[in-house]
């Protein structure tokens, strides 16, 4: 009976570990998501990593955002990447541009564009969403995941 025990709270911790530390301290890597003239403002794109995780990327609407360059260039800012899998029960949330937040359609959770709980029952537990780092190259959009188990640096 021990070991059923020890062996349940092992498999709970490392369940709630794959929340708290979604890369799990593997190394990671910039991936190419997207060219910038392709993604226009309110779109979305899924994005599975190599890992399996999949990550919502947004780009905000005009005006949500503190804008672009001086030569129409969007600006950083207007992109945001969120894992799509709800931390409450699982579920795979969805940008909503008109109400600039991501949405669980599975028991109305919502989230800010930064990932923080803003209803349901992720607000009620203070359960984000993980976000991951973007950067724009030359006209591109990048994205910083975690590699696969053994997959070279
Ligand atoms: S699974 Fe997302 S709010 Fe319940």
């Amino acid at each position: 009976m021990t070991l059923s025990l020890l062996a349940s709270y092992g498999t709970f911790a490392a369940m709630a570990g794959r929340f708290l530390l979604p890369t799990g301290g593997r190394p990671r890597r910039w991936l190419l998501v997207s060219d910038l003239g392709s993604f226009r403002a309110g779109a979305t794109r899924t994005f599975v990593a190599p890992t399996g995780e999949r990550i919502v990327i947004a780009r905000r609407a005009a005006g949500d955002a503190s804008g672009g360059d001086d030569r129409g260039a969007p600006a950083l800012d207007e992109f945001v990447a969120l894992s799509s899998t709800c931390p409450h029960l699982g579920c795979q949330v969805t940008w909503q541009p008109q109400e600039t937040r991501f949405f669980c359609p599975c028991h109305n959770g919502t989230f800010a564009p930064d990932g923080s709980p803003t209803g349901g029952p992720p607000l009620e537990a203070n359960q984000s969403l993980p976000r991951y780092p973007l950067r724009i190259d030359a006209g591109l959009l990048y994205i910083e995941v975690p590699l696969a188990d053994g997959a070279a640096t």
